[in-house]
């Protein structure tokens, strides 16, 4: 038996703020109990000691968008699930649910083992995957309900991206009815892609080819206009529904108008809408194309709404879309023409830390900051309160952090495999100290003691939220 006591730290959940001590012994949280108490002071012997003494102890972060190897723009995202996984470890977070692709005429079950092909035997951290369905026909139809049973259990459409992985409205609502009918949660990019296409081509043609463009074609009411019909097409097939990235105000808005009617319709934003702005797309000599993601980054006007809806729970959870390309050879693709430039950002390792600066600097309490990042994400994706906690019981998945280290963001010392930060030279109070998964071990006082292949495929539940 291995046995772990965590003494002195302040454990942060969704739920709580307490001063106690926690034992962790055979990969699950056993009990916590007060600081001093004759219970702590007894489960020591025999025990390996970590002293969170001035320390928060929270759980492992909940990854719930990460596209690891993703095939995009005729190059691939530059983390494997190797060096992905080592990287969101540094960052505390402990489970990534990445997403597993459906080629164009391919089934779901061929993009299932392929996901598992590359991950499997090289994760550092637990993992699990959702599905995209980019042909919604008779088979794939089929093979959803299989996949919900066996802990695939949520889809992601596109209404973006015609050509590659757009589905139109009626395959859109007949996925959707699948979903009412067995339990899956359908995960929506809310573009409108037709007209984006358009007004692309318009710009390329007004000789518009530098990075900022790609966000000027992306509008706002784009966005809000595709959030609001996949909103009305899931309340026609009775299914809920799960915006992802989430960056415009307009399409907070059109979210909070369905909560407040009390449909299940749930929003995720991702850092990069929180913390940086379309002065980044704008920067000269091509290094907007660092910022390229869709959806876009929008005018720093928006993020005041972002973080209201967080606070409101009109938006449930922070992920990071983490879906790294590097800026010397695969950004360049996109140079003399934006849409040509592969779309996603990198942020695995940095969404704790940023989440916590959003803390200090007032944005959101500390418990709000466990729930979007860690909680919440675990019940949204069935994986509660195995994940996301810190409580009896649940995987002994707990970073221990220090909430007064100060520490610059930088491509020279992050562990992505990328070669720039999109938050290039940004202080941060607050860093991940140590890092258990499954009471192992991963980071101990920053230096990485986990192995590829620790991490497990965890089979999902249905969101916990219906
Ligand atoms: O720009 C992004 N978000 N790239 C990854 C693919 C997606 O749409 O999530
Ligand atoms: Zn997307
Ligand atoms: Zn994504």
């Amino acid at each position: 038996m291995s046995r772990t006591v965590i003494t002195g730290g302040l454990v942060i959940t969704a739920a709580d703020e307490i001063h106690a001590d926690v034992l962790v012994e055979d990969g699950r949280v056993i009990a916590l109990a007060a600081h001093g108490s004759d219970a702590a002071a007894g489960w020591r012997a025999g025990a390996a000691v970590l002293d969170a003494t001035g320390k928060y102890v929270i759980p492992g972060g909940v990854d719930a968008h990460t596209h690891m190897e993703l095939p995009f723009g005729g190059t691939f995202a530059s983390d494997t699930f190797e060096t992905g996984t080592r990287a969101a470890a540094w960052g505390g977070t402990t489970t990534i649910v990445d997403f597993a692709v459906q080629k164009q005429g391919s089934a779901l079950r061929e993009g299932l083992d392929a996901w598992h092909a590359k991950a499997d035997a090289r994760c550092s951290i637990d993992y699990a995957f959702h599905m995209i369905l980019s042909d919604v026909n008779e088979h794939t139809l089929k093979e959803m309900d299989g996949l919900v049973e066996e802990g695939v259990t949520s889809f992601k459409l596109f209404m973006a991206y015609p050509g590659v992985f757009y589905s139109d409205d009626g395959q859109i609502l007949r996925a959707m009815q699948r979903a009412a009918g067995n339990g899956g949660l359908i995960m929506m990019h809310a573009e409108n892609g037709i007209a984006i296409d358009v007004l692309v081509e318009q710009a390329l043609k007004a000789g518009k080819s530098d990075p900022r463009h790609h966000g000027e074609v992306r509008k706002v009411l784009l966005e809000a206009e595709a959030t609001h019909r996949a909103i009305q097409l899931a309340r026609v097939a009775g299914s809920p529904l799960y915006v992802v990235h989430v960056s415009a105000e307009e399409a907070v808005a059109e979210l909070a108008q369905a909560r407040d009617a009390g449909l299940p319709v749930f929003g995720e934003t991702c850092p990069q809408y929180l913390f940086l702005s379309t002065d980044n797309l704008a920067e000269p000599d091509f290094e907007g194309a660092k910022y390229v993601c869709s959806t876009p980054l929008r005018p720093r006007e928006h993020q005041a709404a972002l973080w209201r809806g967080l606070r409101t729970d009109d938006l449930q959870v922070v992920s990071t879309d983490h879906c790294p390309f590097c800026f010397a050879d695969q950004k360049e693709l996109g140079r003399g023409d934006f849409s040509k430039i592969p779309n996603g950002l990198p942020g695995v390792e940095n969404r704790m830390d940023l989440l916590h600066q959003a803390v200090l600097d007032g944005h959101l309490t500390r418990r709000r900051w466990i729930d979007i990042a860690c909680a919440t994400p675990a019940r949204m994706f069935g994986l509660y309160p195995r994940k996301g906690t810190i409580a009896p019981g649940s995987d002994a998945d707990i970073v221990i952090y220090d909430p007064e280290a100060r520490q610059t963001l930088s491509a020279a010392t992050h562990h992505m495999n990328v070669d720039y930060s999109a938050y290039e030279g940004k202080e941060i109070t607050g860093r991940v100290e140590t890092v258990l998964s499954r009471g192992e071990t991963v980071l101990k006082a920053r230096e990485f003691t986990g192995h590829a292949g620790h991490g497990q495929y965890i089979p999902r539940g249905t969101c916990q939220f219906l």
